[in-house]
């Protein structure tokens, strides 16, 4: 059985997820407007993703037993900025992602830390991804062909993503 405050740290965990995942939404809308439509595919596909960690925590928490309690999701913001600025976005919500999760484990017991350090590992490979775009895109600055460089060299992860169903 799940205990009551670790049932109800799990499903917020769900909801932070869930949240990622719209916001990263908000990114995909926002660069598609902003016509970067290689970002924007990238970014859908990490969209995609935190939707699938949201439903690890989902399906985690009916194998123990626990009930799903699925709670409002905050309104993400319409527009970011620069490309560097939405990554630069992106880095900072996963550092506090992986903080929030570090946090749950401290409270988890044995089985639930088993359950969360496929995500504590996730956390490092993405931390480390998003970085790397950052990184890149500071070098780029504002020279318009090396974004459309990187928009189209990040674009084939989304179509790669989308090819392989992920
Ligand atoms: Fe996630
Ligand atoms: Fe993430």
């Amino acid at each position: 059985m799940l205990d009551p405050d670790l049932e109800a740290a799990l499903n917020e965990q769900l909801t932070k997820e869930t949240f990622s995942s719209y916001l990263y939404l908000a990114m995909v809308a926002h660069f598609e407007h902003e016509g970067y439509p290689g970002l924007a595919a990238w970014m859908r596909a990490q969209a995609e993703e935190e939707h699938q960690h949201a439903m690890r925590f989902f399906d985690f928490i009916n194998d123990r037993g626990g009930r799903v309690k699925l709670a409002a999701i905050d309104e993400p913001p319409l527009a970011f900025g620069t490309p560097l600025e939405v990554f630069q976005a992106s880095l900072e919500h996963e550092r506090l992602i992986t903080r929030s999760i570090e946090a749950l484990y401290e409270q988890a017991d044995r089985s639930t830390q088993a359950f969360l350090d496929w995500f504590l590992t996730e956390q490092v490979e993405e931390e480390k991804t998003v970085g790397q775009i950052v990184d890149t895109l500071r070098l780029a600055g504002d020279s318009g062909p090396s974004l459309l460089l990187l928009d189209r060299e990040l674009g084939a992860r989304g179509a790669a993503d989308a090819d392989a169903g992920a």
